[in-house]
């Protein structure tokens, strides 16, 4: 029997995203793209940066998508971190997203945040999770001189980059590689395993077992 005052949420079970960005958004241009190309079941409810002059706004904004810039030095609007993080998941909540997908956003998000998104934040990282955890993760892998690094898809907890893992795949170091040859060859990596990893996780049919991200088919990507 339908409650007159709780009527059922029209955006339940779907497939709205927010993306958060800092910067250039490139990851933000390959879940773009591939919503268009169908290759991603998905729709972009909302672009949120922090920072008013990040190039991916720009993306959004010819794609036609909606954009928002919470700047987090206005500590007139933000005293705390916390502050910060209730707005953000306000406007979020507002646009019925169901996956917030971090793509370059140079912010640590607090309990507040993860919290109003139980396993339902999700992030994209330079590197072979847990080698190389936080910023420079290209930079880190090249100057140890591992021979094989990557990218990974994982959800968010508030342990830096440490959330269980959705999707990983490796790219080789060559010798001749430099820093800058070395994050080309990753970020083509990033672009393709992030739709694919916000595919699986809007899919359903994945549970959380310890550390562990279970598919419950048992497919591989
Ligand atoms: C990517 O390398 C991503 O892995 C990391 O931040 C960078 C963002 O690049 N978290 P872009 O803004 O998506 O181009």
């Amino acid at each position: 029997m339908k409650d007159p005052k709780n009527p059922p949420d029209p955006y339940s079970g779907g497939r709205r995203i927010g993306v958060l960005i800092s910067g250039r958004g490139s990851n933000l241009q390959a879940i773009i793209d591939a919503v268009r190309a169908k290759e991603l079941n998905a729709e972009i409810a909302v672009v949120i940066s922090n920072k008013a002059d990040a190039g991916g706004l720009k993306r959004a904004e010819q794609a036609g998508i909606e954009t928002l810039v919470l700047d987090h030095q206005d500590k007139a609007t933000f005293a705390t971190r916390e502050d910060y993080d209730r707005e953000l998941a306000r406007e979020l909540k507002a646009r019925h997203v169901s996956l917030v997908c971090l793509a370059g956003f140079m912010r640590v998000l607090t309990s507040v945040f993860l919290e109003q998104f139980p396993e339902a934040v999700v992030n994209i990282h330079p590197s072979l999770l847990p080698a190389f955890p936080g910023t420079n993760a290209q930079y880190q892998a090249w100057e140890h001189g591992v021979k094989w690094t990557g990218a990974t898809v994982h959800l968010v907890t508030t342990e830096l980059d440490g959330g269980p893992i959705v999707l990983q795949d490796a790219v080789p170091v060559r010798d001749a590689d430099d820093v800058d040859t070395l994050a080309a060859r990753i970020l083509e990596k990033e672009h393709y395993l992030y739709p694919l990893a916000i595919q699986l996780l809007l899919n359903g049919e994945w549970k959380v077992n310890g550390r562990r991200l279970i598919r419950e088919r048992g497919s591989s990507a």
